[in-house]
C-alpha cells in the first residue's frame, strides 16, 4: 500500500480528493443575464465557510443567460450551468439541477434577487441541526411579507395558496414558495412522483412526499426584481390548476384526460345546440346533424388546444394540420363509437349501457389518437 502510494505522489497524483460541496444552490434561468452577477456576488458573500456549488439551470435564454453563468464557471468550479434546448419549465429545470449534484444540501432561489440570500446560511445551518427535512423561505409567517406587490398580485397569491389545500395534508403556511432548501433523501424519495409541471416545485414536492415532511418555515420579505421580467402569465396559472388536478385525481384518473373529457361534454352541448338552431332554421335534419357535428369538433379541437394541451399549442400552420388530424382522429372515433355500441345493442344489451360504451370507446380513442397524431411532441 505504501509503495502504491508512494508511486502516486512521485508522478503528482494528490493523495486527498478535493472535497465535494454540501450545499447545492439550484437556480432555474429564462432571460437573467443581467442578475447573474449581482446574484453570484451576492451568495459568495452570505455563504463564507461553507463549501457549496451553484447549478443555474437555463432554458436556452435568448438573452444568453447561459454564456454568462459559463463565463463566471471559468473563474469560479463552484459554479455550474445546464443548457436545455427546446425546453422550458421552472418545475422540470429545478428537478434536473437537483439530480446533477451530489450534495447532501440541496437549495432552490430564483435568480431576480426576489429571495433573501442572506437567509441561504440560516437555511442550512437548520438542515444540518438533523430534526427538519425541508426549510422554506416564508413569506406568509410572522415577520415575512410579500414586499411591494400590488393587491391584486397579493390576492392571486394568497388565492393560489388557498386552493394548495386541496393537495397537501399538512399546514405550511408558504407552500408556494420558490425558495426552500432540503435533504437530498427527501428528493430521492419524491422524485419518480413529481409532476414536474409549471412553478410550483416545493408544492409538488411536498404533495408528492408518502409521509408528512419535518418541515421549518422561515421568515423573510419578497423583494422586488433586481433587473429583467416576470415569467408568471396565463399559461404559468393554468398549469397550476392542471398540477393540482393531477396531484388530487392522478392516481385515478390522468389531469389531461380529464380535461379532454370535460371539453367533449362541452362538446354536446355545442353539438345540440347548433341542431337545434338548424332545425329551427328548417334544414334537412342530415346536413343540420352534419353541420352540429363539424362545428362541436372545432370546438372540442380550440378549447384542447388552449387547455388540456395548453403547454404543446399549436400555432399557424400546425395549427391548420392539428385541426385536419382532428377530424380524421374523431370521425374514426366516431366510427369506433356507434361499431361498439351497435355490436352490444345487437347482443341484447340495453340501449343506454351499448350507447355509453360507444361513448367511452369514442373519447378514450379521440384522446389517445390525437395526443399521437395532433399534439404529438414539436
Ligand atoms: N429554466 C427555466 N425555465 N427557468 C425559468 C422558467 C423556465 O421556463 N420560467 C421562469 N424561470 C426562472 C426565472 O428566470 C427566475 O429565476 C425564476 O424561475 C422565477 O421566475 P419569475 O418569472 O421571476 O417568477 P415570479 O417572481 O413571478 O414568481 C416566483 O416567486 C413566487 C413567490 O415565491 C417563483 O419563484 C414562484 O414559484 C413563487 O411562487
Ligand atoms: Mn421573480
Amino acid at each position: 500500500m505504501e509503495s502504491l502510494a508512494m508511486e502516486h505522489s512521485s508522478v503528482g497524483v494528490s493523495a486527498q480528493p478535493c472535497q465535494s460541496a454540501d450545499l447545492a444552490v439550484i437556480i432555474p434561468t429564462f432571460n437573467e443575464s443581467s442578475n447573474i452577477a449581482e446574484l453570484v456576488r451576492r451568495i459568495r458573500a452570505s455563504l463564507q465557510g461553507i463549501r457549496f456549488e451553484l447549478i443555474f439551470v437555463d432554458d436556452d435564454s435568448p438573452d444568453r443567460t447561459w454564456q454568462t453563468v459559463r463565463e463566471l464557471a471559468r473563474t469560479d468550479p463552484r459554479i455550474r450551468c445546464i443548457r436545455r434546448v427546446g425546453r422550458r419549465g421552472l418545475s422540470s429545470a429545478v428537478i434536473e439541477g437537483m439530480l446533477a449534484t451530489g450534495a447532501p444540501f440541496v437549495g432552490v432561489m430564483d435568480a431576480d434577487l426576489q429571495h433573501d440570500e442572506t437567509l441561504l446560511s440560516a437555511m442550512f445551518g437548520t438542515l444540518r441541526e438533523g430534526d427538519v427535512d425541508l426549510v422554506i423561505g416564508s413569506r406568509y409567517v410572522e415577520s415575512g411579507g410579500i414586499g411591494e406587490w400590488d393587491s391584486k398580485r397579493a390576492a392571486m397569491s394568497r388565492f393560489a395558496t388557498s386552493l394548495s389545500r386541496f393537495v397537501i395534508k399538512q399546514p405550511i403556511g408558504d407552500p408556494m414558495s420558490g425558495f426552500f432548501m432540503l435533504r437530498r433523501e427527501v428528493i430521492d424519495q419524491v422524485v419518480q412522483r413529481l409532476s414536474g409541471q409549471g412553478y410550483k416545485i416545493l408544492l409538488d414536492i411536498v404533495a408528492s412526499a408518502e409521509s408528512p415532511l419535518r418541515v421549518r418555515e422561515l421568515p423573510y420579505t419578497f423583494r422586488a426584481r433586481f433587473s429583467g421580467e416576470s415569467k408568471l402569465d396565463a399559461n404559468v396559472l393554468w398549469q397550476y390548476v392542471m398540477m393540482l388536478f393531477d396531484k388530487r385525481f392522478g392516481h385515478i384518473i390522468p389531469a389531461r384526460f380529464l380535461m379532454f373529457a370535460l371539453v367533449g361534454l362541452s362538446g354536446v352541448a355545442v353539438h345540440l345546440g347548433m341542431l337545434s338552431a338548424l332545425m329551427a332554421a328548417s334544414m334537412r335534419f342530415a346536413v343540420a346533424q352534419g353541420t352540429a357535428t363539424v362545428v362541436a369538433m372545432t370546438t372540442n379541437f380550440l378549447l384542447n388546444n388552449v387547455l388540456t394541451y395548453r403547454d404543446k399549442r399549436l400555432h399557424g400552420w400546425r395549427f391548420v394540420k392539428g385541426l385536419v388530424s382532428f377530424y380524421l382522429v374523431c370521425g374514426l372515433g366516431a366510427v369506433a363509437n356507434v361499431g361498439v355500441a351497435s355490436s352490444l345493442y345487437e347482443q341484447h344489451y340495453a340501449w343506454v349501457l351499448a350507447g355509453v360504451a360507444g361513448i367511452l370507446v369514442g373519447v378514450i380513442w379521440n384522446y389517445l389518437a390525437s395526443a399521437v397524431f395532433t399534439w404529438k411532441k414539436a
